[in-house]
């Protein structure tokens, strides 16, 4: 089967002000116009506030928009949280689901990502499913065995029925806003292992689900994590808040 088709998402995580949103987002719609990028799909996962404005202005672009987190509930009495169905109301394509952060500050475990996870793919909308190892886990030869889990435990009970449906991302918590980055050739391998697992998870679907790299990704690093078979696209934070770091990530690709 071919290779399915990269996915380059810039995680903005809690920056930039909606206003500056808009400006930025104008001016990456007209940096593409000029000079599309061919290759892949573009997306921009934003804070919550900055989702209507960003949505408008790049309906019907290659730019997809994504949110950073979810309520696993439906709706109701749960002050502060925003729902799935309110995500797909604005044109909201992507969720990411258990990033190390949320699991970090706010003790998100893998029942919850799993949780956040299918109520996204309910409201027909594509989870980023994140998963990562810390560094004693990888000094202790326990990255794959961790990652394996978590995956496993996130996409539990989801049946996807398109590969498109499901993005994996892999990010070594030790790589994520140090400047530190997996090898091309650690990376390599940890996209082949979490491939293996999805074939015997979801056998349909496996060879075109979208798994991502991320930590600490950068033009001059890009090139090569892309190249490799089972890294089909990046997860990219502090790099892609510059417009020319991102889009020379996207031309990586
Ligand atoms: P950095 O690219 O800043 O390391 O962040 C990666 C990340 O957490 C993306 O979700």
């Amino acid at each position: 089967m071919s290779r399915p088709q990269p996915l380059i998402a810039g995680n903005w995580k809690m920056n930039r002000l909606p206003s500056e949103a808009v400006s930025w987002t104008r001016e990456l719609l007209a940096r593409l116009d000029r000079a599309p990028v061919e290759a892949g799909e573009l997306a921009l996962i934003v804070p919550y506030t900055h989702l209507p404005a960003m949505t408008s202005l790049a309906f019907g672009t290659q730019v997809a928009l994504g949110a950073q987190d979810v309520s696993a509930h439906e709706e109701g009495a749960y002050t502060g949280e925003v729902s799935a169905a309110m995500l797909a109301d604005l044109g909201t394509r992507y969720v990411v689901v258990g990033h190390s952060e949320r699991r970090a500050y706010h003790g998100e475990d893998d029942a919850l990502v799993n949780a956040k996870a299918a109520r996204v793919m309910a409201h027909g909308m594509v989870p980023i499913v994140c998963v990562g190892e810390q560094r004693a886990e990888r000094d202790a030869g326990r990255a794959e065995e961790v990652v394996l889990g978590q995956v496993e435990r996130a996409l539990q009970g989801l049946a996807p029925a398109d590969p498109a449906a499901l993005v994996v991302a892999y990010e070594p918590v030790w790589a994520i806003g140090t400047g530190l980055t997996a090898t091309a050739a650690d990376a390599a391998a940890m996209g082949a292992a979490i491939r293996r697992l999805l074939r015997r998870l979801l056998p349909t679907v496996a060879d075109g689900v979208r798994l991502l790299y991320g930590g600490s990704m950068k033009p001059g690093n890009a090139a090569e994590l892309l190249a490799q078979p089972d890294v089909n696209g990046g997860l990219i934070g502090g790099a892609s808040l510059q417009l020319d770091d991102y889009l020379a990530i996207a031309a990586a690709a």
